[in-house]
């Protein structure tokens, strides 16, 4: 089961009450209004895809198509013929005539996921695209008129791209007439109680069963973890909590396993922990004898009594 983003359309789901979601949400909502494009920047599963799922239903082009590309998941030829379309005959396999995304999107939104993973001769294609408003089908020879509103997004940093050679300055600037930078949830930590419980009413409905709560010791633990992958593996694990945890309240014991995955949830050790947990282990591998200790070490004993004086460690 996917917790399927919902066909979101208004600024309101854009869940959070931290001062950068209040914000997000003002210039979503402005935006949408305008058809110019954008540059959507943030890290998986910060929200880029709800994002421009917003501009395009809250604004007047609601009505035309919304089409989402990923420029990283298929190979340079075939995105090539996948967004700008080919005539028939226009390469081995191409029986048929196609329009194309593009084409596709015509009086909607076009949504460039991953536009930082574009080859060199793509992007040039498309900013002939955005430059003319027209799209030259592979193997054509005249182009043909669009109007379509871009937004781009990716998780690189495409002004660093820019500046070393990977990415065309001159698109990058046809692209972001407005960036919009999605902040990673670490960095919101005060909206995930509100995105959590909001997770849980989605998968209460979808699963047709009792929401369920969380305990505020469960919710100490997620807003101290660090959600490498934002509020989608929020909403992964809220969902898990959901179907595996026994109570009607989520309890850590329902979290534990996954917060541990891969990610910090312990404190960070302190130098000085570090260095009286050494001391100590010097002492029990040497069984006591503090001169042998000292070697180990690399000190001589006189700064190891120092040292286990300042830590109060008696062997
Ligand atoms: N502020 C938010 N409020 C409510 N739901 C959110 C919010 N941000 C993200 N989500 C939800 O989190 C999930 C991931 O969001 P989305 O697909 O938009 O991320 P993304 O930035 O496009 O990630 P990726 O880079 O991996 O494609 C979706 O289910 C989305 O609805
Ligand atoms: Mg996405």
């Amino acid at each position: 089961m996917a917790l399927e983003m919902e066909q979101a359309s208004t600024p309101e789901q854009f869940v959070g009450r931290s001062a950068c979601a209040v914000r997000l949400r003002a210039k979503l909502a402005r935006l949408s209004k305008f058809p110019v494009n954008i540059l959507l920047q943030g890290e998986t599963g910060t929200g880029k895809e709800l994002a421009a799922r917003i501009l395009h239903f809250s604004g007047p082009r609601r009505a035309g198509p919304f089409i989402g590309v990923n420029c990283a998941a298929v190979h340079e030829s075939l995105l090539e013929s996948e967004l700008f379309g080919h005539e028939a005959g226009a390469f081995t396999g191409a029986r048929r005539a196609s329009p194309g995304l593009l084409r596709a999107a015509n009086h909607g939104t076009i949504l460039l996921d991953e536009v930082g993973d574009m080859g060199p001769s793509l992007q040039s294609k498309l900013l002939r695209v955005l430059e003319d408003r027209a799209v030259l089908p592979v193997g054509a020879t005249r182009s043909i008129p669009v109007d379509i509103r871009v937004i781009a997004a990716t998780h690189r940093d495409l002004a660093q791209a820019v500046r070393s050679g990977a990415f065309r300055s001159d698109l990058y600037y046809r692209l972001n007439v407005v960036t919009l930078t999605l902040p990673a949830l670490r960095q919101r930590r005060e909206d995930i109680p509100l995105l959590a419980a909001g997770m849980l009413h989605q998968v209460a409905r979808l699963l047709d069963m009792p929401v369920k709560s969380i305990s505020p010791q469960a919710e100490h633990m997620l807003m101290e973890y660090d959600w490498p992958g934002n509020v989608r593996e929020l909403g992964n694990v809220m969902q898990r909590a959901c179907v595996l945890g026994r109570g009607q309240v989520i309890e850590p014991a329902d979290l534990r396993d996954y917060l541990m995955e891969g990610a910090r949830v312990e404190q960070f050790a302190t130098l000085d922990d570090m260095v009286s947990q050494h001391i100590h282990d010097a002492l029990a591998k040497s069984g006591g004898v503090r001169v042998e200790a000292a070697r180990m070490l690399g000190i001589n004993r006189k700064r190891l009594w120092r040292m286990m004086n300042h830590y109060k460690i008696s062997h």
